[in-house]
């Protein structure tokens, strides 16, 4: 265990919500052979496991964008530093994301990804902090249901620290 993270979903607890998430996300796209458009970096854990939890066929694809400065709070705009390589034209689109705060970031990312011609998104996160919220957006899908706590983890960073931690736990400075 980290100092300065006390534990708040176990490494097991994740693996069994993310197995669940996979199937049933196989169940929902069974045939549609959709583009699984992953957040770098958080997302990367939460990602690898997700599609490998999932039975179908699916393309990998990622962006990096910025929406966060390096503190604990949002800047208000997006920033693309690494854009997809696929043609998005008439398809199903599935944006994986490892949390959605204020929402700032989907709902961006989102509306980029109907510009160019999706046929649909709907959006997956591990996480949702629901009472943060400031855009009129609700993932499709979601892993848990976090209260307003800055956590780190299985992806989610600190000033770039603690992605590698197999758990989620809450971050106390
Ligand atoms: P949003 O645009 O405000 O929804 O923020 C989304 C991004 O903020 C996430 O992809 C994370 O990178 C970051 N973020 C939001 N809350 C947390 C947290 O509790 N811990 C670590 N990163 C967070
Ligand atoms: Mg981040």
């Amino acid at each position: 265990m980290v100092a300065s993270v006390k534990p708040l979903m176990t490494a097991e607890v994740l693996q069994k919500r993310v197995q669940e998430l996979g199937q049933h996300l196989s169940q929902v796209y069974e045939g549609q052979h959709p583009v699984v458009l992953g957040l770098l970096k958080g997302v990367v854990p939460f990602y690898a496991d997700l599609v490998r939890a999932m039975s179908i066929d699916i393309e990998m694809q990622f962006m990096q964008v910025s929406s966060y400065g390096s503190g604990m709070s949002s800047s208000g705009k997006l920033n693309i530093r690494q854009d997809l390589t696929a043609s998005l034209e008439h398809r199903p689109v599935l944006l994986v994301d490892d949390i959605m705060d204020t929402g700032l970031t989907l709902f961006e990312i989102k509306e980029y990804v109907l510009k160019r011609g999706a046929r649909e998104v709907k959006i997956c996160t591990l996480l949702d902090k629901p009472s943060r919220r400031q855009f009129p957006l609700h993932p499709d899908f979601i892993g848990f249901e976090i209260p307003d706590h800055f956590v780190v983890g299985y992806g989610l960073d600190y000033q770039e620290r603690f992605r590698n931690l197999p758990y989620i736990g809450i971050y106390t400075p």
